[in-house]
């Protein structure tokens, strides 16, 4: 196994010893040092205001991360992605993602073949189904028009969907319900089912490979469902339609393929939302508006492929986020959207961050010695304001924070003594970044009266990094462009560590020992186990447990 060669080439040196005289500063003298840095230390593209000046950086290390990035040929790898070469190496794929909001008029090849009009003609299936289901055209068995779509997947199968279905929710049918089963716990299923009526119901089963457990499993117990209550398994057809590259598995599984909106091996899971995928967004907000979305993405795209990395939005966000890691030691990044409609976005982030950047190894195999993806997480603020926040601020960990806020909110509430609950909530997005990057010294405590005993605790050290995000309104252009300015922060990521950013071969072991596991679980007489002593002894407790 070769070396894993990073960490030798002499811009990470270049930018390991520039660390050591930066990280002893702190932001306050970063700030008094350069009383434009607020307004120098910004980027602005596709609708987003991107405020990095909280971050432990200087002019020199930008500098620096810049030549990192061109000595590992940032530029090179854009273009490769963008050309459709195989980058995905270990399961020799193509990674096209930015095809699948590509114009009707352009053309991306992949191994020789133009896949836009495939693109386009599924987008163009899928507003029709959509347009049909939320006009009441697409009748269920008995007649009745759909009022309730449950998309049942898992992972890129089911973030996406749930996370805009969330974001988009104000423009969405508001006299359709929508729901999204993924777990293979039975609640879930039974919880999303349990006051639906099965002849208003339609049930998307998404899954790109369609044999994935918890997606047939629960798409099972729907079929089950549904034909119970409908008393007849010709009902499948009105009430189940599929999203697939597998054709075989979707007509084996009893869905007319008819009935099927395809994609493509080039379009990897946790980055498949805008293809069919999205079928539940579509029918939710409609065809113009999931055109909208696509939109953002494709001006994300486009910027990310022509800006130069000084002024890069994806660019600087991943460089930032290598610095942060690397040469900061930061674990983690806690995302912090304050917009309620954007719930769901730290549990989407984490697939497409963790399980993209989540690698061990170089693209030739040798382990790499230094950290690659760190752990995303967060909330909705102010909620996390009055949870986790305070290790953020005292504690001993450096945890980067990446605020998003928006200037216009879609649900005007006055605030008690004027203004709007948007001015309080955004009051407080910019206090969190403010207390996080200068804190309050020892000084200001006592000036303050604090008795000398709880001085260090009311002590704010600071020096804490933040970006922070800004767009007029959550629309769903903006939204397309906050997942693709992510999306792209990754790639930026994957190809400084020199790592597979698009397989997951991590989610395999687990997957396998769980399939020896049913039927040690399931067996009638005491099974033969096989395992270390600890699991053999959960498996015992577990059936005695159930069965006790
Ligand atoms: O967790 C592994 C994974 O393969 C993800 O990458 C993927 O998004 C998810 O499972 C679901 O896979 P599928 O769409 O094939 O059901």
């Amino acid at each position: 196994m070769s070396r894993a060669e990073l960490t030798l080439l002499p811009e990470w040196q270049a930018l390991q010893q520039h660390c050591n005289h930066v990280a002893t500063g702190h932001l306050r003298e970063l700030f008094a040092a350069d009383p434009r840095r607020g307004e120098r230390f910004v980027a602005e593209a596709v609708d987003l205001y991107f405020d990095y000046s909280k971050q432990r950086v200087d002019d020199e290390a930008l500098r620096l991360l810049r030549a990192l990035a061109d000595a590992r040929d940032l530029k090179g790898h854009i273009a490769a992605m963008f050309r459709g070469d195989h980058i995905n190496t270990t399961e020799n794929r193509a990674v096209l993602h930015v095809a699948l909001r590509a114009t009707r008029n352009a053309h991306i090849l992949v191994d020789g073949q133009d896949v836009v009009p495939d693109v386009h003609e599924v987008l163009d299936r899928m507003a029709a189904f959509a347009d049909a289901v939320r006009s009441g055209t697409w009748k269920g068995q008995t007649g009745k028009r759909i009022r309730n779509v449950v998309s049942i997947g898992i992972g890129g199968s089911d973030l996406g969907p749930v996370m805009a279905y969330e974001a988009l929710r104000d423009y969405s049918q508001r006299d359709m319900t929508f729901h999204f089963v993924s777990n293979v716990d039975g609640v879930d299923f039974a919880e999303a089912v349990r006051d639906l009526d099965a002849a208003e119901t339609l049930f998307i089963v998404c899954s790109k490979t369609f044999t994935t457990l918890e997606t047939l499993t629960n798409a099972h117990a729907a079929r089950a469902w549904c034909v119970k209550a409908l008393g007849d398994e010709s009902a499948v057809a009105r009430h189940f339609v599929a999203v697939s590259t597998n054709a075989e598995g979707v007509a084996k599984f009893g869905i007319d393929t008819a009935n099927m909106f395809g994609f493509w091996d080039w379009v990897g899971g946790r980055y498949s939302m805008d293809s069919a995928i999205g079928l539940s967004t579509m029918i939710a907000v409609g065809p113009d508006h999931f055109g909208d979305m696509l939109a953002g993405f494709r001006a994300m795209d486009e910027h990310f492929r022509s800006a130069p990395f000084e002024a890069n939005l994806p660019a600087l966000m991943g460089l930032i986020g290598v610095w942060n890691a690397n040469f900061l030691d930061a674990a983690t990044v806690a995302v912090l959207p304050y917009e309620q409609y954007l719930k769901r976005f730290p549990a989407y982030l984490q697939q497409l961050t963790m399980e993209s950047n989540g690698k061990h190894v170089t693209l030739d195999g040798a382990h790499v010695d230094y950290a690659t993806g760190p752990i995303y997480w967060g909330e909705p603020g102010t909620n996390g304001q009055h949870s986790f926040y305070q290790l953020i601020h005292q504690g001993t960990r450096l945890v980067p924070c990446d605020f998003i806020g928006f200037g216009k909110t879609l649900q005007p509430v006055p605030a008690q003594g004027g203004g709007d609950q948007h001015d309080l909530l955004i009051a407080n997005l910019i206090a969190q970044g403010e207390a996080l990057a200068f804190g309050k010294t020892a000084e200001e405590v006592r000036a303050e009266g604090t008795p000398e005993a709880l001085v260090p605790h009311r002590t704010f050290e600071g020096n804490r990094p933040s970006t922070t995000i800004l767009a007029e309104r959550l629309t769903p252009f903006a939204l397309g462009s906050l997942i693709a300015l992510y999306e792209h922060s990754v790639f930026v990521q994957g190809v400084i560590w020199d790592i597979d950013s698009f397989d997951q071969w991590g989610v395999e072991l687990g997957k396998q020992l769980a399939k020896t596991t049913i039927a040690e679980l399931v067996a009638k007489d005491e099974p033969k186990l096989a395992h270390d002593s600890s699991t053999n002894a959960l498996i015992r407790r577990y059936r005695a447990l159930r069965d006790g």
